[in-house]
C-alpha cells in the first residue's frame, strides 16, 4: 500500500458523496457518465463502495448484483493517485462484499482501448469471455467491448 499510512477506509458510495464522484468522473473520462446515471445508481441501491482518505474521496467502484453475478459497471481512481494500489484495495472489497451477498463471479465491459484498465484487470484474475461489438459511444463512432469475467 503507497498511498496512504492507513489513513484511508472502504465504505458505501451514498447520496451525499455524488458530487465528489462526478467531478472525478469528468476528470478521468473523455465520455464520462452523467450526474444523472451517477444519481440513478444511487438511487436503485446500488452496493457501490468508494475509498475514502482524510475525508476526501480518491477512488469509487460502481457495480450491481444480478442472480448470481456481480457486474462490475465502473472503477475509478482519482488521477493523482492512479498506480498506487486503490483500485486494488476498492476491487479486493468489493469481492467480499459480492462473496458475503452470495455472488459466484464479476463480470465487466471495457473498451477495448482501454489498455490500462485491461491489464488492471488481467491482473487481477480477469479472463476475456467476448467481444460487444460497437456496445461504447466513441468521439469516432462506436467502440467494441471486451467482456470479462472472474470467479470469486
Ligand atoms: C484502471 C484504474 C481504475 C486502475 O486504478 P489504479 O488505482 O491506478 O490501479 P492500481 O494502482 O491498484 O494498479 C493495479 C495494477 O493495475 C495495472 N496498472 C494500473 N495503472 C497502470 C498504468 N498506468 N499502466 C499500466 N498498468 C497499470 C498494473 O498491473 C498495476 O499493478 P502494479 O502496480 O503492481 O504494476 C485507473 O487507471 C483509472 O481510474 N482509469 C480511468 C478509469 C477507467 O478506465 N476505469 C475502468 C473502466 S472499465
Amino acid at each position: 500500500m503507497f498511498f496512504a499510512d492507513n489513513d484511508y477506509h472502504v465504505r458505501q458510495l451514498t447520496k451525499a458523496d455524488l458530487e465528489q464522484v462526478c467531478t472525478i468522473e469528468k476528470r478521468v473520462y473523455k465520455l464520462p457518465w452523467t450526474d444523472k446515471i451517477h444519481a440513478q445508481c444511487v438511487e436503485s441501491g446500488y452496493p457501490s463502495l468508494v475509498l475514502e482518505q482524510g475525508g476526501a474521496i480518491i477512488g469509487y467502484a460502481i457495480f450491481n448484483y444480478l442472480y448470481d453475478e456481480c457486474h462490475l459497471m465502473n472503477i475509478v481512481t482519482e488521477p493523482h493517485f492512479q498506480g498506487l494500489g486503490v483500485a486494488s484495495q476498492l476491487i479486493s472489497a468489493m469481492y467480499e462484499k459480492a462473496k458475503e451477498s452470495g455472488m459466484v463471479k464479476v463480470i465487466l465491459e471495457v473498451r477495448a482501448s482501454n489498455e490500462v484498465a485491461i491489464g488492471f484487470y488481467h491482473k487481477q484474475g480477469f479472463a476475456e469471455i467476448g467481444l460487444r461489438k460497437g456496445y461504447y459511444k466513441s468521439e469516432e463512432g462506436r467502440e467494441d467491448a471486451l467482456v470479462m469475467e472472474r470467479m470469486l
